[in-house]
């Protein structure tokens, strides 16, 4: 299994462009099931998370035609499988998010149960309740989700306990072709979730209240043709900006969108850095200064993400100063930091807080990667050690980030991919 050998201290300093958003680009993918006509998609990212929302539209029989910077033009008004297999989900969740619209537009769907993951328990209750209150018959068998409508699902009230990105997106995809008008209160407000209604208006449906947490939809009786290009990766940028401001550098995120990364700015100014904002970049200076350490709460969005947490965490551990970082989206988000403590990190965790006492320098160490995010943030305390840091199960990293380490050489890291 490939690693991540990072040579550290280093300082991070220049340009980089940022990819489209994984988090967009998987929904916006799956809602293709929806449309009668062709739908062209640029600026997906090459991800393997990509590839596999790929694999799974190819295996239900979608017909594709991808060009070679991963532009897409997809077929899917007939199609002859309606099963997402159990191979395919486990290496990605996201796989539900085929749920919704095979449902609304075929009258069908089964698609293997997702298990818990590293991060936590992650139930998909709420996404069954919301398909079943618009009239979707739903049974497990067999580690599979079955769900069927006869003709066509129905609009109805649907308020969601909680608020969740993926339950949203999936009741939000089934609506549009439902009968009648839907409404969801308490749905997520996510900038991902934003893209994606504006995808499916581009096909034709009809959404009022986009970026609000009550989104009204009225049902059309078919989608079609559209040509849309996925919203630019806050959290691949904001992990730019994070790694910058901890290895007190200086870096430039060109082809972002600015306003998504509202509350990730402000916890960065308030580090310390000096921030310049334009329409599609960002740039970010620590002039030599170390950053100081703040307090982070994960909440849904507009509040700080959960998927910054960890870059945070990494940051406040070579920081000036004491910080709490409270994760309040997933049970099991902390666990990096018994890897960051191997290097020589000061952070005890009570519950779901971990409390950090900023220390002058971490020491290189062989750690391994837990998940997504938790990756990027050993990637990041390895930027920060003195000596070399070995990350090993770089295929979460994998999933999240194009091109991590040509990215960070870019900015003068010294990184690089070894064989096992
Ligand atoms: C999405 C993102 C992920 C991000 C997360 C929160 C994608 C592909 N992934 O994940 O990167 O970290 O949003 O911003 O977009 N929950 C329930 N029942 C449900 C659904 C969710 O209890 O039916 C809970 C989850 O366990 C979690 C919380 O709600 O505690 C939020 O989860 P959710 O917003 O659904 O996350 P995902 O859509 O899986």
């Amino acid at each position: 299994m490939e690693k991540l050998l990072i040579s550290g201290p280093s300082r991070l300093e220049g340009e980089v462009r940022i990819s489209g958003s994984k988090n967009s680009a998987l929904p916006i993918l799956a809602a293709s099931l929806l449309s009668e006509g062709t739908v062209r998609i640029s600026n997906l990212p090459h991800l393997n998370d990509v590839t596999t929302m790929i694999d799974l539209l190819n295996c239900l029989g979608v017909e594709l035609l991808i060009d070679e910077k991963l532009g897409i033009e997809i077929h899917a008004a007939k199609i002859d499988e309606f099963t997402a297999p159990y191979e395919l989900v486990k290496t990605m969740r996201a796989s539900i998010l085929v749920l919704g619209p095979l449902l609304a537009h075929f009258g069908q769907a089964r698609v293997s149960f997702p298990g818990g993951c590293a991060i936590g328990s992650r139930p998909v209750d709420l996404h069954l309740r919301g398909l079943e209150a618009l009239g979707a018959t739903i049974k497990i068998d067999g580690g599979y989700i079955e769900a069927s409508c006869e003709n066509r699902l129905r609009g109805a009230h649907i308020f969601l306990d909680k608020v969740t990105v993926g339950g949203t997106e999936n009741i939000l995809m089934a609506a549009t072709l439902a009968e009648g008008r839907t409404i969801i209160e308490n749905a997520a407000r996510e900038p991902e979730v934003v893209d994606l209604a504006h995808f499916l208006v581009a096909m034709g449906a009809k959404i009022e209240g986009i970026g609000s947490a009550t989104l009204i939809i009225d049902g059309v009786e078919k989608l079609g043709d559209c040509d849309y290009k996925v919203m630019p990766d806050r959290i691949e940028a904001g992990t730019f900006l994070v790694a910058a401001a901890a290895t007190r550098g200086r870096v430039k995120v060109k082809d972002v969108d600015p306003s998504s990364l509202e509350s990730v700015l402000a916890k960065l100014e308030e580090a310390g850095a000096t921030l310049e904002v334009g329409s599609d970049w960002i740039s970010l200076d620590m002039e030599g200064r170390k950053p100081k350490a703040v307090d982070i709460h994960t909440a849904p969005y507009p509040a700080f993400p959960t998927d910054m947490q960890a870059q945070f965490t990494a940051m406040n551990s070579v920081a000036e100063g004491v910080s709490t970082v409270v994760e309040t989206i997933f049970e099991n988000r902390l666990i990096q930091v018994h890897e960051m403590n191997r290097m020589g990190a000061e952070i005890k965790i009570e519950g779901n807080t971990a409390f950090i006492v900023g220390t002058e320098m971490l020491t290189g160490a062989p750690v391994m990667a837990t998940d997504l995010r938790a990756s990027a943030s050993l990637v990041i305390a390895g930027l920060c050690a003195q000596g070399d840091t070995l990350v090993d199960r770089i295929y979460h990293i994998d999933r999240g980030y194009e091109c991590i380490e040509e990215k960070m050489q870019l900015l003068g890291a010294r990184i690089r991919r070894v064989p096992d």
